[in-house]
């Protein structure tokens, strides 16, 4: 609500810039990927880390995998799991997605 208001009352400009500043980190988080992708470990899903060593120097694969238009390269077997996920990326900008994929490559 409370951002609602103020998007509404500092225009586009704000709406804009806000997009421009998506935060990688906290997207991942707030998008609940961080419940199944920790850091170094593997859980349900694969580490961080191994995701980025999968896509190092490969962002826009990455983001096209995110979009559903990529295939699995890390733990295929285990797509069936993933894919519902692709759901919630699919309907992010691609700034969001381009903040989500810098952040899960810096990973190490
Ligand atoms: C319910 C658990 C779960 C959630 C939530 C989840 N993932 Fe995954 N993810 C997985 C599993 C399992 C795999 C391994 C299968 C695979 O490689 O596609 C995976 C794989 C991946 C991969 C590697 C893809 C590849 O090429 O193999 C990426 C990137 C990824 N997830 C990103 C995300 C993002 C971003 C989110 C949040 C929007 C997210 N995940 C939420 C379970 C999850």
């Amino acid at each position: 609500m409370k951002k609602l208001v103020a998007a509404a009352t500092f225009g586009l400009a704000v709406a804009v810039s806000a997009a421009m500043a998506a935060d990688g980190k906290a997207l991942f988080a707030s998008k609940g990927c961080a419940a199944c992708h920790q850091a170094t470990v593997d859980t349900v899903g694969p580490s961080l880390k191994k995701i980025a060593e999968a896509y190092k120097g490969k962002e826009a694969e990455l983001i096209k995998f995110l979009k559903g238009e990529g295939k699995a390269i890390v733990d295929p077997a285990k797509f069936s799991v993933m894919q519902p996920q692709l759901n919630t990326t699919k309907s992010m900008s691609d700034e969001e997605l381009k903040a989500l994929a810098e952040y899960m490559l810096q990973a190490k």
